[in-house]
């Protein structure tokens, strides 16, 4: 079984309540139970019997079986097959502070050429790893600008002396001293490998997606069983994961900033805010 959602109950009804602009009052009201329990599940200290759930699944248009096993801890992702791709992917599952976050080295087979997606807050651990395994990363792509993903950017430009890439509309992060901007839709060239840059913002104004093959590296825009929060917009960042990301096959690998890699026919299936299936 994979790592722990990063998502529980309470997360995503927050989540929720923030696309439809309520407050906790607001939800309360609508699913007929009291402020105090939704403050109490927000806080993680409650979860209450599938017949609540599945009224407040109705009244947040959430899918209520995805719900219910997100909050019951019924569900996680299978492990994910390797990508058949010529392309190896490390995951390195870091720490800032106490907060576990996800950084990639992406490698060429064919040439042994590396990107490093995302710089965590702890870019010592990528720096060894990459010793580790021989590689030399000459290219740093961000998803997103948040420090638990680009603080360590200074250490790894300074050690590998590479670009970075991003979105222009994200708040430039410090530490590169050659910063490219990214188009939605552009390919950018690791060795023989063809990264495709997907732009997803809405967890913040620039998140980015890169899909290489059959896996796609997608920073905070959806995590297994539910989604980033929507610091940007709300409607943006549920159009990025409905049209640009589980329009994708349903074997496509997704490889969030947190919590365990999915599919996207796992979300379709399993996600409280995307499931459709009965
Ligand atoms: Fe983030």
């Amino acid at each position: 079984m994979p790592g722990p959602l990063e998502d529980e109950l309470g997360d995503v009804l927050e989540k929720s309540r923030d696309g439809k602009g309520w407050t906790q009052s607001d939800l309360a009201r609508a699913a007929g139970v009291s402020a105090s329990d939704i403050s109490r599940m927000e806080r993680y200290e409650y979860v209450p019997d599938e017949s609540v759930l599945k009224n407040l699944a109705k009244v947040l248009d959430l899918h209520a079986p995805s719900l219910i096993a997100v909050a019951k801890e019924t569900w996680s992702p299978q492990p994910i097959e390797p990508d058949p791709g010529p392309f190896t992917t490390v995951c390195l599952d870091l720490f800032v502070g106490a907060y576990p976050v996800k950084c990639y080295l992406v490698v060429c087979n064919a040439t042994k050429a590396c990107a490093v997606i995302d710089t965590g807050g702890n870019p010592e651990a990528i720096i060894k790893k990459a010793k580790e395994l021989k590689l030399q990363p000459e290219k740093i792509l961000l998803t997103h600008a948040h420090f638990d993903h680009a603080g360590g950017l200074e250490l790894l430009d300074t050690t590998y002396n590479c670009p970075a890439w991003i979105d222009k509309k994200e708040p430039r992060p410090s530490g590169s001293r050659d910063f490219r901007f990214l188009q939605d839709g552009e390919t950018i060239k690791l060795g023989n490998l063809n990264i495709e840059v997907l732009f997803t913002p809405g967890h913040t104004p620039g998140g980015v997606s890169y899909k290489i093959h059959d896996s796609v590296f997608s920073g905070d825009a959806i995590f297994a069983g539910s989604m980033g929060r929507a610091n940007s917009s709300w409607s943006g960042l549920y159009n990025s994961i409905t049209q640009k990301l589980l329009t994708l096959p349903d074997h496509t690998r997704l490889f969030p900033g947190h919590g365990p890699a999915t599919t996207v026919g796992e979300e379709k299936r399993h996600n409280p805010f995307f499931s459709t299936s009965h």
